[in-house]
């Protein structure tokens, strides 16, 4: 592979194919090599502060306070920002240090610094490892996870690439897959099928309902399935038969509003009738937002205060129960925030590399078809050799020249690695 020329401000030209692409050197010096906007998405795990000597010169890891580490990462951030494209992710692995007993929090601290300097932060990812060590602690818990940190661009929220087809989970339970419950039930056959079926209602009596996220009590009829207690399962909620469009409610509703003028009542003196407050005056206005039907028990009260006849009496009292399912996706489910991966190690790798499905998770969501990944912590190559495996073109940076044996290995590479320009 060839270089532009050496001047400062050259850039590589980009894989064309899925053999990755190695960069041999200092990861800011390889990084300054990408083109802008080139890149799709970027996986990598950098080495932690203070944890291990990787042996060579410039290695990142070994700077004297947490506050010069956490600088370089930002550094490092900065120029992913430049070559990654405007729909490109970044996802960035980063363990955590003790400093004399007390746990420095610095994967958060990298990423609140990382935020500030224009990354959105998508996921808090934790990824949990089965198989971590036994650990000799006996004063507090084992560490038995890492975060994951998910970034965007923060100008480009919302346009990014992420495909959750590609990692789907595949439902296991019973009620994951959806039962064969009826979609509606009449209140007889509800009633008959309730005990046997042990079926759960959700009251539809509008005068519970407490609001969108208010809360999540059972009877936030409202609210999205995420703010309901029944998150997922099926559930029947007790609803009109008829459809009432916005036609026939502005019908109903001048209906009853030339029958209180009739009988000169006001609403206030209905909703004293009612004991309600500030109700009534919503079953007589005719504007859109400000307009709402009276439920079923209250039509039959006010049929009876407003002499109404019985043209509506079958659309506005008539109900039934409707099974309300919060279904899963046929092809499974989104896998979530908590990633349980069991760690991998290498023969020659003296250091922690990724499980392969990490970076696979990651390549599937992320990266289209046509794009390339980044891993400019690449160690032994993992990233590289994955992305190879989908079919994606990729990039490695490796300061050290003896890890770049291990990746051309994995990889099955005889080609030349880059080398160090400076
Ligand atoms: C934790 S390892 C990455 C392991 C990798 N995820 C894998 O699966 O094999 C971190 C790597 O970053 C490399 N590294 C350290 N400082 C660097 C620097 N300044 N520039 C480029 N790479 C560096 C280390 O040599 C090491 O291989």
């Amino acid at each position: 592979m060839r270089i532009n020329n050496k001047n400062e401000d050259s850039r590589i030209d980009l894989p064309k194919d899925t053999t990755p692409l190695i960069l041999e050197g200092d990861v800011l010096e390889c990084l300054k090599k990408i083109p802008d906007n080139s890149i799709s998405v970027v996986v990598t795990s950098p080495p932690y502060w203070n944890l291990r000597d990787y042996e060579v010169e410039g290695q990142i890891g070994q700077e004297k306070t947490i506050e010069e580490y956490i600088k370089k990462m930002v550094d490092v951030g900065n120029e992913i920002k430049r070559v990654l494209r405007d729909d490109g992710c970044y996802f960035l692995n980063i363990g955590d240090s003790y400093y004399n007993g007390n746990l420095q929090m610095i994967p958060s601290r990298v990423a609140y610094e990382m935020q500030t300097n224009g990354w959105r932060l998508r996921n808090f990812i934790v990824w949990y490892k089965p198989n971590h060590m036994p650990s000799p602690i006996q004063n507090r818990f084992a560490t038995t996870w890492e975060p994951i940190f998910f970034f965007i661009k923060n100008e480009t929220y919302k346009k990014y690439y992420f495909n959750l087809d590609e990692i789907r989970v595949k439902h296991k339970t019973k009620e994951e897959k959806g039962s064969n419950l009826p979609e509606t039930l009449s209140i007889e056959e509800f009633n008959k099928l309730k005990d046997k079926l042990n079926l759960k209602v959700e009251p539809s009596n509008g005068k519970n309902y407490e609001g969108k996220f208010k809360d999540t009590k059972r009877i936030n009829l409202g609210a999205s399935p995420g703010a309901r207690s029944v998150v997922c399962g099926e559930y029947y909620s007790l609803q009109r038969k008829h459809k009432i469009d916005d036609d026939l409610k502005f019908e109903i509703i001048v209906y009853l509003r030339d029958k209180r003028v009739e009988k000169g009542i006001s609403t206030k003196e209905i909703d004293e009738h009612f004991r309600y407050k500030d109700t009534a005056g919503h079953w007589f206005r005719t504007d859109y937002s400000g307009s709402s039907l009276p439920k079923p028990d209250d039509w039959v009260k006010l049929k009876e205060l407003l002499d109404l006849d019985e043209r509506y009496d079958k659309i506005m009292t008539e109900q039934h129960y409707v099974l309300q399912t919060v279904r899963p996706h046929p092809n499974g489910k989104n896998p979530g925030d908590m990633w349980k991966m069991k760690t991998a190690k290498l023969k020659d790798a003296h250091f922690a590399v990724f499980p392969e499905e990490l970076p696979q998770r990651v390549i599937k969501a992320c990266c289209p078809k046509d794009g390339i990944v980044l891993d400019p912590f690449a160690g032994s190559g993992t990233t590289g050799k994955v992305a190879r495996e989908l079919g994606r073109k990729s990039i490695l940076i490796e300061i050290n020249p003896g890890y770049i044996k291990i990746i051309k290995e994995r990889c099955k590479l005889n080609t030349k690695p880059l080398t160090s320009w400076s």
